[in-house]
């Protein structure tokens, strides 16, 4: 809502803007049916902390825009001692996940479908043992780069919030993207990237699943890299961009 008094949003923090989108196709009954059934069990609260919520201490990662949900289910499925909060505004991304949950039986994710960067503010210090962002949208205009997202303040917010020694990959297809990812990344005090040779970076990490994109990016020769890094000792200086608690 916006405030009627212009010198308090001036002050009020303000919420991020997200640029893609929230619905495609229309859904299939059984994929509404899911959703009304499922996403309130699997729903991730913000307000209540993923241990609580996933009912045990677990290493607990987060991706960042699941799309369809094959990566993140398939990390699920591999790593059944580990835990998962996936974030992705897309509704048709979101029912499409609720269907790996449903026919692999996976209790160890829980869903936030909207944008990510409103519950990084929540998540305590320290408290994930890594971060996915696969495959983000490019924007690959210069006049766009504001849109992309990981930006310096996403950094900041994930570099609080992963353990140190905890894990951030990265990865795409697209070389505009590419460069940003990794550049931003070097670039931010938190995070020390970990390839030591091409192949670090050209080939699939080997725990990672692969996904039909990736698939279909090979096919199309678009040479996909995964960019690996580790969260570096040492405190968060500053938070940038002050996200509202929800
Ligand atoms: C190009 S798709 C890639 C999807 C998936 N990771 C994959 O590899 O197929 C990028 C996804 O990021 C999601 N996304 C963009 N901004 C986001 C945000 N702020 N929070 C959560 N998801 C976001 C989009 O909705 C979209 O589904």
């Amino acid at each position: 809502m916006v405030d009627k008094d212009p010198a308090l949003n001036d002050v009020a923090p303000k919420s991020p803007r997200f640029y893609g989108r929230r619905k495609g196709r229309p859904l299939r009954k059984s994929m509404k049916r899911r959703l009304d059934e499922f996403l309130p069990e699997f729903v991730f609260d913000p307000s209540v902390c993923p241990n609580i919520q996933f009912g045990r201490h677990s290493d607990c990662y987060l991706e960042i825009g699941f799309g369809g949900g094959e990566h993140l289910a398939g990390l699920a499925a591999a790593m059944p001692d580990c835990d998962f909060i996936g974030a992705e505004p897309y509704i048709n991304g979101v029912a499409s996940l609720l269907r790996y949950i449903d026919e692999r039986e996976l209790g160890n994710i829980r869903i936030w479908p909207d944008d990510a960067r409103l519950i990084l503010p929540n998540i305590d210090t320290a408290s994930l043992a890594g971060a996915y962002i696969m495959f983000p949208d490019p924007w690959p205009k210069r006049r766009h780069a504001a849109r992309r997202i990981l930006q310096p303040a996403l950094l900041d917010q994930l570099a609080k919030i992963i353990r140190p020694g905890g894990r951030l990959v990265l990865a795409s297809d697209d070389p505009t993207a590419k460069s940003w990812l990794l550049q931003t990344t070097i670039a931010h005090f938190g995070f020390v990237w970990t390839a030591r040779r091409p192949a670090d970076w050209r080939q699939r990490p080997a725990d990672l699943p692969e996904t039909r994109y990736m698939k279909k990016a090979e096919r199309a020769e678009r040479q996909s890299s995964w960019f690996q890094f580790r969260r570096c000792e040492g405190q968060v200086q500053a938070i940038r961009e002050e996200t509202p608690k929800i």
